[in-house]
């Protein structure tokens, strides 16, 4: 059968959100929110965001890295790292300064998202001699970046064939303890193309955590008119249904084959922080909408699926 998903203008309203996210995170960077060497190779000057977005960007990179390090500190480095519509993420490079570097990393996005990150890695040196392996060896093969543990890979993430392909390119292992990361992605992708590729990962990866960063709590007014912005963007949510109730992110995934499924919004996330953590924060600029912060705080959650009993106690609080 033929699964080719045509091509719609919505794919570059989406591709869009990757510049944002980029710009958002730089943004903050720079105002010292956190340390990200190279966030610069992948955004160019920005203008400084509202502090309400550079907290809630400090939320939601500390909260992944929360979830990244206990998955680490239980697996070690032999493990893998999917990044699933990754856009810019510069994961890779930040864990290859600390001692965790992993034994394999994959990231896929749309083909024009990573050939344009390809090229930025291809042009600058600090970029490219993280993925060299000791030969200095990288291909770049039909679009797609190999080196030794790490991968570039260009696919629409609606085609499960054209998934399963560059996973096995990228030599994904099933019998790896396997991080998925999906940040703000699978909401864009139709419910029941995003709902297969869960159950296709769920089934593949018997020891993995997912961890998914995306909207919630969208039923309440504040929630309405966050739709009707992306709406007006040409950036429709296709998969707003599981962002309504919290509970309907959970049984989704339990629905996929995850064993054990937890939910945090981003509000709670945020009082869970170590205070010292946030008294740093705000300390570095003004913020006088406070309830505005509150408010889009609880329309983000990360939500962490598990399957084996390696992950199955991974917690905010942990
Ligand atoms: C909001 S950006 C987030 C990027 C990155 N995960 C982050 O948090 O910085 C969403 C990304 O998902 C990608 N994406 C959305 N739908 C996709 C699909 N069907 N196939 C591949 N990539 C997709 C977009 O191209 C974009 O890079």
């Amino acid at each position: 059968m033929n699964n080719i998903i045509p091509w719609t203008g919505e794919d570059d309203a989406v591709i869009a959100t990757n510049t944002d996210a980029t710009e958002c995170k730089r943004s903050a960077v720079e105002l010292g929110y956190w340390k990200d060497d190279y966030i610069v190779y992948f955004a160019k000057h920005v203008d400084r965001k509202a502090p309400e977005i550079n907290r809630g960007y400090y939320a939601r990179v500390k909260a992944m890295e929360m979830f990244i390090h206990q998955f680490l500190e239980r697996c070690g480095t032999k493990c893998q790292i999917i990044n699933l519509g990754c856009g810019y993420d510069t994961l890779y490079w930040r864990l290859k300064d600390t001692t965790q570097a992993v034994g394999n990393f994959i990231e896929l996005d749309f083909p024009s998202v990573t050939a344009k990150k390809c090229h930025i890695i291809k042009r600058n040196k600090q970029l490219l001699e993280k993925i060299c392996n000791e030969d200095g060896e990288v291909v770049i093969r039909s679009g797609d970046l190999h080196s030794d543990g790490y991968h570039l890979l260009g696919c629409d993430l609606c085609c499960l064939g054209e998934v399963r392909r560059k996973l096995e390119a990228g030599g994904a292992a099933r019998d790896a303890p396997t991080l998925l990361l999906a940040e703000c992605v699978l909401v864009y992708m139709q419910p029941d193309a995003a709902q297969a590729l869960l159950e296709h990962l769920a089934a593949t990866f018997p020891r993995c955590v997912l961890l998914l960063y995306e909207q919630c709590n969208l039923g309440d007014k504040f929630g309405e008119v966050m739709l009707r912005n992306l709406s007006v963007r040409g950036c429709a949510l296709a998969g707003e249904r599981y962002c309504r109730e919290p509970q309907a992110q959970v049984q989704r995934l339990l629905g996929a084959g995850f064993e054990t499924v937890r939910s945090w919004d981003m509000d709670t996330v945020w009082r869970a922080l170590p205070e010292d953590d946030r008294a740093r924060v705000e300390a570095l600029e003004m913020l006088d909408e406070r309830e505005l912060l509150q408010q889009l705080n609880s329309h983000y959650a990360i939500t962490v699926a598990t399957r084996g009993e390696l992950f199955a106690d991974l917690d905010l609080n942990a």
